[in-house]
């Protein structure tokens, strides 16, 4: 309970006419086609909490025919943007992942929606978030890292062509602390965190997976964790890559990404998924069982 009470309170006083607002939920397919398990799982993860708002999908040219077919089938829309280079060299050198992050301000361009989620190809949704679109722009969730800042994963916004001129005017002379969009973003909206609590998402809209992991295990969370996590993050390690962690949150992906693709469904993964106790008895006993 404690947990809701430090939870803004949160008044729709800045509500639009839903009717009349054209919105979207919208990602990046911007990165060759390394994320593109991400979108599937986003999009069906959306999809299986009762969205009727409208997916789009931006995608660079390096995106295949056949990837852009796959997608269209899956009710994203294909939109087709210009790289947005990353300005920060060094960084992109160290953290090749970086690279074209930039990229996703090209949403500000889509102006023929007025408001828009914009969604990480890294993320899934738990529940549905369609009241995210009552939020004003710019909105989004404290970063754990430093909560001072907002996690530029999950945001709210407001297509507009002249703030998209001001950010691409500024792009080489803000500074990135993190070398990536979200650096630049936090340093161009500097006042985000004395901002209106309107603009400030409660935690549950951005959890990184390991915030999701602890809380899974944390057994008086239970009820809290059940009701506030709306949105899962895989920033660090993707469930779909080498690298990943199997623990926590990514059954949550898997169940996710099970969805788009059944075939790709195999109990031994999801066993796998699912394990709480990661010694190696039991990991062996949940492959082999
Ligand atoms: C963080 C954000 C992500 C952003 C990246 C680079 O991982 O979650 O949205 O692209 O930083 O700034
Ligand atoms: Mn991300």
């Amino acid at each position: 309970m404690a947990w809701r009470l430090l939870r803004p309170s949160f008044q729709a006083t800045f509500l639009q006419d839903a009717d009349l607002m054209k919105r979207a939920y919208v990602t990046t397919l911007c990165n060759g086609e390394g994320y593109l398990p991400g979108v599937e799982a986003l999009g069906k993860s959306l999809e299986a909490h009762g969205t009727t708002v409208p997916r789009v999908v931006l995608v660079t040219a390096d995106v295949s025919e056949e990837t852009r077919r796959r997608l269209s089938k899956q009710g994203w829309q294909i939109r087709t943007v210009e790289p947005l280079e990353n300005p920060n060299p060094r960084t992109v050198h160290l953290f090749e992942r970086f690279s074209n992050v930039f990229t996703k301000l090209r949403a500000w361009e889509v102006v023929d929606l007025d408001k828009i989620v914009l969604l990480d190809a890294d993320v899934i949704t738990l529940q549905n978030i369609d009241d995210l679109f009552e939020r004003p722009s710019l909105s989004a969730a404290p970063d754990f890292f430093l909560p001072d800042r907002f996690n530029s994963g999950v945001m709210v916004i407001e297509p507009s062509a002249e703030m998209f001129q001001r950010m691409v005017d500024a792009l080489f002379e803000t500074p990135s602390y993190d070398g990536g969009d979200q650096g630049f973003l936090n340093t161009f909206f500097s006042d985000w965190y004395a901002m209106d609590v309107s603009h400030r998402l409660p935690a549950g809209y951005n959890l990184q997976n390991f915030i999701f992991q602890f809380l899974q295990g944390h057994p008086s969370l239970q009820a809290a964790l059940r009701r506030e996590a709306k949105v899962i993050h895989y920033s660090v390690q993707k469930p779909w890559q080498a690298k990943a962690s199997f623990t926590g949150g990514s059954q949550e992906w898997w169940k996710a990404y099970f969805g788009a693709h059944p075939e790709k469904a195999s109990e031994w993964k999801r066993r796998w998924h699912a394990m709480e106790d990661w010694t190696f008895d039991h990991a062996v006993a949940a492959i082999i069982k």
